[in-house]
């Protein structure tokens, strides 16, 4: 249920507040006053808004990204400027990121923005605005880590030329885009993603190939290891930083962007002092000037054709927002999200309670494709009130049921095919056993199984 937020008839937003009880959450506002009361910047009709971990950590409060609350996430957004601002006329398509935004001030998770003037620049005109927001911060980070890492190279240094780069996270919308960029500047791209569901896609993005984190390990007593990458980005860090450092060839470059695997860095001096290895820091939101993001823009444009058939580009409507922060942050999103605010959402239920097989500690239920599906539709696998067990979709491993969510839910779509078996496996949940096998109703104790597509209807 949607909440109103005084005035402003039509406008809504994502809101995320603190509750009476201490905690955080967010969900859908509607009414003028949390999108735009407060900022003195011109007014932009958002139409589409990038979907950053930057967002997701907002959703869940992070203090260290929403530094103020109630606070409407977003870091960036594209859409029509409505009072001219920045050189700029109503009526100019612009997109929006960084100075604060979805922080310390309201952010693009709405249908309406007022930001920094310092925030706009012209969007270039073969974007649409779900397409530059598909590229997004996540494109800026990438094109300002390429340029770090071309300038900390040493001149004559194999980097230019030949060796293998190393992208980490690349299962996630930065490391995507990183593997696309450098592929198409020739470079040789090694995916390192813990998803062997996304192989097929980091394959036709450019990978040559994809590696497992744990294939990174190496020898853990030994602070270097046999130089593998002339360049890397990391978009994880932790101690994958930091097993990735000890595997750095001499000279080699390395961009530390992210911290989904973790803020900490154990490493030792001795990639540096030892290989002459750079680490350089990439800062997306601070560091870039409004006419350095002007020039990038159209280079991330150029980048488009060469990712548009491939890059897997969720579209989500407000409501939808605090399902995929939630995936985000666990790590089991696939590529980039985007969200459209003038988007509504409707949810179509097949439930799959009954007529499941068992067989020892094993549960199977076959299903076909959903008819009828339009394009952007989207199919969900949702257990209402999960229990604890392991999930299959034709062979493919899914995120575990579990933990203390009242809703387990992933995005299936890309997974189905025409005659489908989905398998629980599990120990057998306490008065579950009732020794029947063959056809029966799934035990209520691994929750309440349903397909729900969903259709965004995006309002004139
Ligand atoms: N410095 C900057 O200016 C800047 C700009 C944009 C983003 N970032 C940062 O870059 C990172 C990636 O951003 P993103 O938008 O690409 O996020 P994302 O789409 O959520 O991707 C993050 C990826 O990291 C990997 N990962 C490894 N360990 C993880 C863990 N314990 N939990 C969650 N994910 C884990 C996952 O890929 P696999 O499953 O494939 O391993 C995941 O898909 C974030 O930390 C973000 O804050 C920084």
């Amino acid at each position: 249920m949607s909440k109103r937020v005084d005035g402003g008839a039509g406008m809504r937003c994502w809101l995320v507040e603190r509750r009476p009880d201490g905690t955080v959450a967010g969900g859908v506002a509607e009414g003028a006053a949390a999108a735009v009361a407060g900022c003195d910047g011109p007014l932009v009709r958002v139409e589409a808004a990038g979907f950053n971990y930057k967002d997701a950590l907002a959703c869940s409060g992070h203090p260290g990204v929403a530094r103020t609350l109630p606070l409407i996430p977003g870091i960036d957004a594209a859409g029509t400027l409505l009072e001219a601002a920045a050189g700029l006329p109503a009526g100019a398509a612009v997109v929006v990121t960084g100075n604060g935004l979805g922080e310390t001030r309201p952010g693009g998770f709405a249908t309406h923005l007022r930001p920094p003037v310092e925030a706009i620049v012209p969007r270039p005109p073969m974007l649409s605005a779900r397409e530059a927001m598909a590229l997004g911060t996540a494109g800026l980070t990438v094109l300002l880590a390429l340029d770090r890492l071309a300038q900390a190279t040493p001149p004559g240094h194999c980097g230019h030329t030949a060796g293998e780069w190393l992208v980490t996270g690349a299962s996630g919308g930065v490391g995507m885009l990183a593997v696309a960029a450098l592929a198409g500047a020739g470079r040789t791209v090694v995916a390192c993603s813990r998803k062997p569901t996304a192989e097929p896609v980091l394959r036709a993005l450019g990978a040559a190939s994809v590696v497992h984190p744990d294939a990174l390990r190496g020898d853990p007593g030994k602070p270097l290891v046999r130089g593998r990458w002339v360049g890397v980005i990391d978009t994880v860090g932790g101690t994958l930083l930091a097993d990735v450092l000890r595997a750095v060839q001499p000279g080699g470059v390395v961009a530390a962007i992210g911290m989904a695997g973790g803020v900490e860095l154990p490493t030792t001096v001795y990639p540096f002092i030892l290989r002459g290895v750079t680490l350089c820091g990439i800062d997306a939101a601070t560091l870039p000037t409004q006419a350095e993001r002007a020039a990038l823009w159209p280079r991330l444009a150029a980048l488009w054709p060469r990712l548009c058939d491939t890059l897997p580009v969720a579209t989500l409507a407000l409501e939808e927002v605090g399902e995929w922060a939630a995936a985000l942050l666990r790590g089991d999103a696939l590529g980039r999200a985007v969200v459209v605010p003038s988007a509504r959402v409707h949810r179509h239920t097949i439930n799959l309670a009954g007529a499941w097989e068992r067989s020892e500690r094993v549960w199977c239920r076959q299903f076909g494709r959903p008819s009828g599906l339009e394009p952007g539709d989207s199919i969900r696998l949702v257990f209402a009130m999960p229990g604890n067990a392991t999930v299959m979709l034709n062979g493919a491993s899914l995120p575990a049921l579990g933990g203390d969510a009242p809703r387990w839910s992933h995005d299936v779509t890309a997974l189905l095919r025409d005659r489908n078996e989905l398998t629980l496996a599990a120990d057998v949940p306490p008065g579950a056993d009732s020794g029947a096998f063959g056809r029966v109703a799934l035990p209520e104790q691994f929750g309440h199984p349903a397909l729900e597509i969903v259709s965004r209807v995006v309002d004139p």
